[in-house]
């Protein structure tokens, strides 16, 4: 596709979701591997299979089946990404973050992503949850690439502050006041589908990383972009390969999530009913 092409793609999707609902959402929230349960703390207004709208990308993996859910945690309207589409399944990287340009389209001025992350940082075990306070983009393909329209946002975004600082405070406060332990450390995006090998593992960890997977920076980077505000938190659902005696698969990764879920719902909820 050319780069042009994706305003046009975006105006489309948002027009076909547009004719479905008004709902006008103030966070997304984007639900990674294995968290999906939280979509059933949601007072739903209305879900939206992304198989309905038209020209969307849909995720091909298991456990990602894929819809929006427009309805509210306390008084705060929200649109709920449960499933996203990864860069791995060999989507654009253009329509990999079309569904976060449509959901700042449709009124959202918070994005919350979550996402399941293998585990760098000394000390960190398989179901922790990690506030992601960084990123590292540079092995992940940079979803700005090519022409630049400045209505959407500027040619040389700064990145200086990707997740929100404030939010980021009011986090760990949250957590803290629910007892609900809550590392923090810096997020790397690969492009995947492989996990890691052990020497990879140390390269990244001697750059800084403290989890890695293959999501969330594309979305936080066309997100700030735009304008909008960004906060992330991982569930470290493995320790990553190397720092792990066992080979590595989907179903530890899922696992790990699952027992995380009540803490992570809760904490999430919590946050989301301050915005
Ligand atoms: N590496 C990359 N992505 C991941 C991992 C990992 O160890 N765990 C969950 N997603």
């Amino acid at each position: 596709m050319a780069h042009t092409d994706y305003l046009e793609k975006l105006e489309k999707v948002l027009v076909s979701v547009r004719e479905k609902t008004d709902f006008v959402p103030r966070v997304g929230l984007v639900l990674g591997s294995g968290l999906g349960d939280f979509a059933k703390n949601i007072n739903v207004s209305f879900k939206l299979p992304y198989s309905e709208i038209e020209g969307f990308p849909v995720s091909t993996v298991p456990g990602h089946d894929g819809r929006f859910i427009f309805g509210h945690i306390g008084d705060v309207p929200i649109v709920c990404m449960k499933g996203r589409v990864h860069y791995y399944e060999g989507y654009d990287v253009s329509d990999v973050v079309l569904p976060i340009r449509l959901m700042v389209k449709l009124g959202i001025k918070t994005l919350f992503l979550t996402n399941a992350a293998g585990g760098l940082k000394d000390g960190f075990s398989a179901g922790d949850l990690m506030l992601i306070t960084d990123h590292i983009s540079v092995f992940a393909p940079n979803p700005l690439i090519g022409p630049n329209d400045t209505k959407i946002g500027p040619r040389f975004p700064d990145m200086t502050e990707v997740y929100n600082l404030k939010i980021r405070e009011k986090i760990q406060e949250i957590a803290y006041e629910n007892d609900i332990p809550l590392e923090s450390g810096v997020y790397c995006q690969l492009t995947g589908p492989t996990y890691e090998t052990p020497a990879e593992i140390r390269m990244l960890k001697s750059l800084g990383v403290d989890a890695v997977g293959m999501s969330t920076v594309v979305e936080a980077i066309v997100a700030r972009h735009m304008g909008v505000n960004v906060c992330g938190i991982s569930c470290i659902s493995n320790l990553a390969a190397g720092l792990n005696p066992n080979p590595l698969s989907h179903e530890e990764v899922q696992a790990a999530a699952d027992e995380a879920a009540p803490r992570f719902t809760r904490l999430v909820s919590e946050i989301i009913k301050t915005f």
